[in-house]
């Protein structure tokens, strides 16, 4: 049962449906994809016009860079009227999940993101996910217990644990069932 657990746990951290998730909580409010500028500018393509590097830095403070005095910064700024864009609070896997979101709606109608395939749950089960599962991949990139699982991976292993608990109770109400009828 832990084991399955486990698995259920591990299959699940598709990039594309966590940064669907993120992006709509976080982002979609100014942001569009391929719909044109709302407050802030449409981020189709957006992974062409700068480097993940820089988008990390700019999604979690962009006034941080813009102050700094990074030219790409102070230009978005200006083109955006001086209109800032609030400090996002994301972990870096979190954003990337968003970018990996946002690449993905850009070229969907072209491709089916090939994530999908690798992360259902046989493949997870036969271990042909592997060291590739993104959720080991998180686990690799995070020393802290925080930065290991996305939230609703976190919401997964609840119901799991609360799905061992309540199989336990269920077993334990069968077997006394069981003895009283002998
Ligand atoms: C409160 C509105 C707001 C929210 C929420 C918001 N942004 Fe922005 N964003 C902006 C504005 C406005 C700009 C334009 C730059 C500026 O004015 O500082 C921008 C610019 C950007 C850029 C540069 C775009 C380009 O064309 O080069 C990226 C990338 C970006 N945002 C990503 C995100 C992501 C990812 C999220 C969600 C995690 C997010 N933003 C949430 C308002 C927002």
């Amino acid at each position: 049962m832990v084991a399955a657990a486990l698995c259920l746990l591990f299959s699940t951290g598709s990039y594309s449906q966590d940064g669907e998730k993120l992006f709509k909580a976080n982002c979609a409010a100014c942001h569009s994809i391929g719909k044109g500028k709302l407050v802030g500018p449409d981020l189709i393509g957006v992974n062409d016009r700068h480097p993940e590097a820089w988008m990390l830095k700019w999604v979690k403070s962009s006034q941080t860079l813009v102050k700094a005095g990074d030219a790409e910064a102070v230009r978005l700024f200006k083109e955006n009227n001086g209109m800032p864009m609030t400090d996002q609070m994301l972990k870096d896997d979190e954003i990337k999940s968003v970018l990996g979101y946002i690449k993905d709606k850009g070229t969907a109608a072209a491709t089916p993101p090939a994530e999908k395939v690798a992360d259902t749950p046989a493949t997870a089960a036969t271990g042909t996910a592997g060291s590739t599962s993104p959720a080991e991949e998180k686990k690799a990139q995070g020393p802290s217990i925080l930065n290991m699982f996305s939230t609703s991976e976190y919401l997964l292993f609840t119901f799991a644990v609360f799905l061992v608990v309540v199989v336990m109770v269920l077993s334990s109400a069968l077997k006394r069932l069981a003895e009283a009828s002998k």
